[in-house]
């Protein structure tokens, strides 16, 4: 793949267990539950693509789709002075698309092609969460097949954006704290088979002792598996 581009977590230790960044043309998914910092990787991510290449950014702009109304513009201006850029230029060059119901969430995606063919330098895109919507709308085993069919679209036109554009995507998935509960990743079919192409990036979040956290690569097919610490200040990610 020609121009790969990277974009720092912020956390040296994070950015190595990944191959040195969040990659373009690829999807990153981070999973874990509840407070495990899934949120907080994507508003320091959307703060670090606007970084210039030698400090780990793309010198890009942001599509943030929330769904959850997560998105704290108080929390990327503290992130922004920590890196020394301007709050006001940085909340600008994230475009923040709030997503009512997965119908909406598949049509805000679908839409980021006519957002970069105007001209705006897209770089990364993140979906915080990917399943909330899915998950609440589609329930009872008799919605799996078509909710995982609705969802398979969705990442397929994300998968695309990345593909197209050189572009990052990432997305958040909150799941239970249980390892048993893991099948259920959006970006993994049942049977193993990861959806759309090997590039696809899976990072298990946990709650460690005294505020760290511990991201762990499942599954990735290129890089071997491996376990790294990271903790969350005022001032974003840190190893
Ligand atoms: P949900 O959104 O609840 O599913 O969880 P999540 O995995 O997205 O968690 P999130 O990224 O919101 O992480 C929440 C944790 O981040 C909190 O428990 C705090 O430890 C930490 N955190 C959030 N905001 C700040 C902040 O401004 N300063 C510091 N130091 N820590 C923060």
């Amino acid at each position: 793949r020609k121009d790969v581009g990277r974009i720092t977590t912020g956390s040296s230790g994070f950015d190595e267990l990944i191959g040195g960044g969040i990659e373009t043309q690829s999807l990153t998914e981070v999973f874990g539950e509840f407070g495990s910092g899934k949120s907080q990787i994507s508003h320091e991510l959307a703060v670090t693509v606007q970084l210039p290449e030698d400090k780990g950014g793309l010198d890009g702009e942001c599509v943030f789709i929330d769904t959850e109304n997560t998105f704290r513009p108080e929390r990327i201006e503290q992130i922004a002075n920590a890196f020394d850029l301007d709050p006001e230029e940085t909340l600008q060059k994230i475009h923040i698309a709030r997503a009512f119901n997965s119908s909406h969430q598949i049509l805000m995606a679908d839409k980021i092609n006519e957002l970069i063919q105007s001209g705006v330098n897209i770089k990364l895109v993140i979906v915080d969460s990917l399943m909330a919507h899915f998950r609440a709308e589609y329930v009872g085993r008799e919605s799996l097949a078509v909710r995982q069919q609705k969802l398979n679209q969705h990442l397929h036109v994300l998968q695309t954006i990345a593909n197209t554009y050189n572009v990052a995507v990432f997305i958040t998935n909150q799941v239970q704290a249980r390892p048993d509960a893991f099948f259920g990743s959006p970006t993994k079919a049942i049977g193993g088979h990861v959806l759309g192409h090997a590039s696809t990036y899976r990072v298990w979040l946990k709650k460690g002792l005294a505020g760290k956290r511990i991201a762990r690569l499942v599954d990735s097919p290129h890089l071997p598996e491996g376990e790294c610490v990271f903790k969350i200040t005022n001032d974003g990610i840190i190893d």
